[in-house]
Formats: C-alpha cells, sequence, structure tokens
C-alpha cells in the first residue's frame, strides 16, 4: 500500500494522520457532466440477445411481470431515464456476492450481483452499518479484500462493535481490512477523498467488496441540490467501473421513511434494500422489516420480512410476515 493510502485509514482516533489530498480532479468528459438523468452516455454496452448458454427463461409460475412494468415487457430496449439500457424481464446467470444474511441474500435471489451498486437505505438505528459489517466480513471471510468507510462512527468505536459481534477483526485488519474513518466537517478532505483516493485504493489493493456508510453525509456536504445529483451521479457512475461490489448506506428522508435523505440513491444504484420500523397494531411496540425495492436485471423478493440485530448476528425471518 502506498504512502497515500495509509495516511487514509485511521487507527488512532486521537492523533488525526497528516493526510495528503490530491487535486480535486477536472476534465470529466462533457457528456457526463450535463443532463445527469436525461442526457447521460449510456454507461454499459448495448443488451444484445444472449447466447442460449448464458439465458435462462424464466419458468411460467416463477416470474410474474411486475404490475407496473408491463410496457416494458413489450418495448424491453427502451431506455430508462438514467440512461441505461433495459434488459428484458427473466434471469441471467449472474454471478452472486453473498451480504452473508441468510435470508436477505434468499431474497436477493442468491445475493448482490457482482460488481453492482447498492443502497441500503433506512432511518436511524435500524442496522445499516450492522448489515455493512456482516457484508464485509462474509468477504473478508472468503478470502477477499474489503473495504468500510465510516463517515459517521468512529474507527476505535467501530472495531469496537465489530469485535463484539464475534469477528476476528486483527486477523484482517490492515492486511485485507482497510478500515477508513473520514471527517465530514473536513469538507475538502472528505470530497476528494470520496471522489478520488478511494477509486485508486480500490486498484491499488484490489478490493472486492467496498462500503461507505452512510453516503447521506457526503451527499450533505455538497452545497446544493444541482452539485448533489452531479457529483453523486459522477461518483456512482465511476464506482461502476470498479471491479468491486459497492454498497452505500444511506439515511431516510425526515418524512419519508422510504425514500433516502437526498432522493437520489434509490435512482442511482442498481439495488435498493430499505430498512424500517413497523409499528404493531396495538402500538404495543416496533418490529424491523427489510424489503428490497429494486434490483435492475434482476428477479428479487417483493415481500417484507421481519429481522432481529442480535449480538452476533442478523437473522431474517422469511417464514413470517410483517403485515
Ligand atoms: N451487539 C448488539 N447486540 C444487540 N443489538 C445490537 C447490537 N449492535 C447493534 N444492535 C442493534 O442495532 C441497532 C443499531 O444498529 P446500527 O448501528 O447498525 O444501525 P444504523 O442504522 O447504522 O444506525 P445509525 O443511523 O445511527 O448509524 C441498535 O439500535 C440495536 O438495536
Ligand atoms: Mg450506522
Amino acid at each position: 500500500m502506498s504512502d497515500d493510502f495509509s495516511a487514509l485509514i485511521d487507527d488512532d482516533d486521537k492523533q488525526p494522520p497528516v493526510r495528503k489530498i490530491p487535486p480535486i480532479q477536472t476534465g470529466t468528459p462533457p457528456a457526463r457532466m450535463g443532463g445527469i438523468i436525461q442526457q447521460a452516455d449510456p454507461v454499459e454496452p448495448e443488451w444484445e440477445p444472449p447466447s442460449d448458454d448464458e439465458w435462462i427463461p424464466p419458468a411460467e409460475d416463477q416470474w410474474e411481470p411486475p404490475h407496473d412494468e408491463k410496457k416494458e415487457m413489450q418495448e424491453p430496449l427502451k431506455r430508462e431515464s438514467s440512461g441505461e439500457v433495459r434488459t428484458p424481464p427473466g434471469r441471467r446467470t449472474d454471478q452472486r456476492i453473498k451480504l452473508g444474511i441468510e435470508g436477505l441474500d434468499e431474497m436477493l435471489g442468491g445475493g448482490l450481483v457482482k460488481n453492482s451498486v447498492t443502497g441500503i437505505i433506512g432511518t436511524y438505528g435500524t442496522g445499516k452499518t450492522t448489515f455493512a459489517i456482516n457484508f464485509i466480513f462474509e468477504g473478508l471471510k472468503l478470502g477477499e479484500t474489503c473495504i468500510l468507510i465510516s463517515l459517521d462512527e468512529r474507527a476505535e468505536m467501530l472495531k469496537e462493535s465489530i469485535r463484539r459481534r464475534g469477528y476476528d477483526l486483527d486477523a484482517y485488519l490492515d492486511k485485507t481490512f482497510f478500515l477508513i474513518k473520514l471527517d465530514p466537517t473536513d469538507f475538502t478532505l472528505a470530497v476528494n477523498s470520496i471522489k478520488n483516493d478511494i477509486p485508486d485504493l480500490i486498484r491499488e489493493t484490489k478490493a472486492s467488496r467496498v462500503v461507505i456508510d452512510p453516503i447521506s453525509l457526503f451527499e450533505g456536504l455538497l452545497p446544493d441540490e444541482a452539485s448533489r445529483r452531479l457529483e453523486m451521479f459522477k461518483f456512482v457512475e465511476r464506482m461502476r467501473d470498479e471491479d468491486c461490489t459497492f454498497v452505500m448506506t444511506s439515511e431516510t428522508d425526515t418524512q419519508i421513511p422510504y425514500a433516502s435523505k437526498y432522493g437520489l440513491v434509490e435512482y442511482l444504484v442498481d439495488c435498493v434494500v430499505l430498512l424500517r420500523y413497523v409499528r404493531t397494531s396495538d402500538l404495543s411496540g416496533t418490529h424491523l422489516a427489510v424489503e428490497v425495492v429494486k434490483m435492475r436485471r434482476s428477479q428479487h423478493s417483493r415481500e417484507i420480512k421481519p429481522y432481529e440485530i442480535q449480538p452476533d448476528d442478523v437473522v431474517v425471518y422469511s417464514e413470517a410476515s410483517v403485515f
């Protein structure tokens, strides 16, 4: 690892390391700069009919057209507003990356699609960080290299929670696991690190799983709606170019418990996992509930399932129902 990156890895909260900040990159291709949603170039190759061996037609009883997307079936190559080319509905033999939460991996059709970008959206205390840690340690146990970038929790507190959950942190820390604490109040450092250093670090370490927790703090650093849209679009596009499966968590909107804080994440990512509280009908308590709201190019469950965060595990009750 180069000195540039080791300076980012926060081993000791008390002594902020001297960090080398690369200049903000300029010269982004104009097509990506303008019209974030409507005019962006397609970032993936045009869809071509898959060969027989990579296309598994869905069994009739396994797939139902989404109620509001029947039109999409008739026009499978119509562009989405994000500029992406839609693939026909059905299942493809995409490689899956497990989150390490059994019931949720099942809801995702086997896990996250390899090298996709996922948003885990939830209000405070719903388990965003816990889900992120699970995802990271599932990869570490498989021998992968993983990066967790925390914008809210102190490195020492995070390490403590990881150890408390029973993970052998010291076996991986600074070897195949890189824990980076960014201070969101240091605007220049946080923005430049996220925009420039992180993609370089991913390449240098060959990390296959990367988490930013929560991305909404980065979004909040940006001065206005227009720059948030532009920077988030550019950042997510940049992460798509990396050979890694990327998860970003987001706080929810204060009024809408199923929308991300700035209403961007859910449109930019490939997959959205929503975590929320559901009150019991007699108002005697709350349950936690998880839902896969969107998963591009993949079949997934649309059910809402209860889950519990236990001291050393996250359990999704796939047989139970919330309502
Ligand atoms: N070791 C543990 N044992 C039992 N429950 C735990 C444990 N760790 C976390 N939890 C539960 O998970 C909740 C918080 O989880 P987590 O920090 O992952 O949520 P979060 O969505 O990241 O919260 P925030 O928005 O505040 O960052 C706690 O409120 C608690 O209910
Ligand atoms: Mg958290």
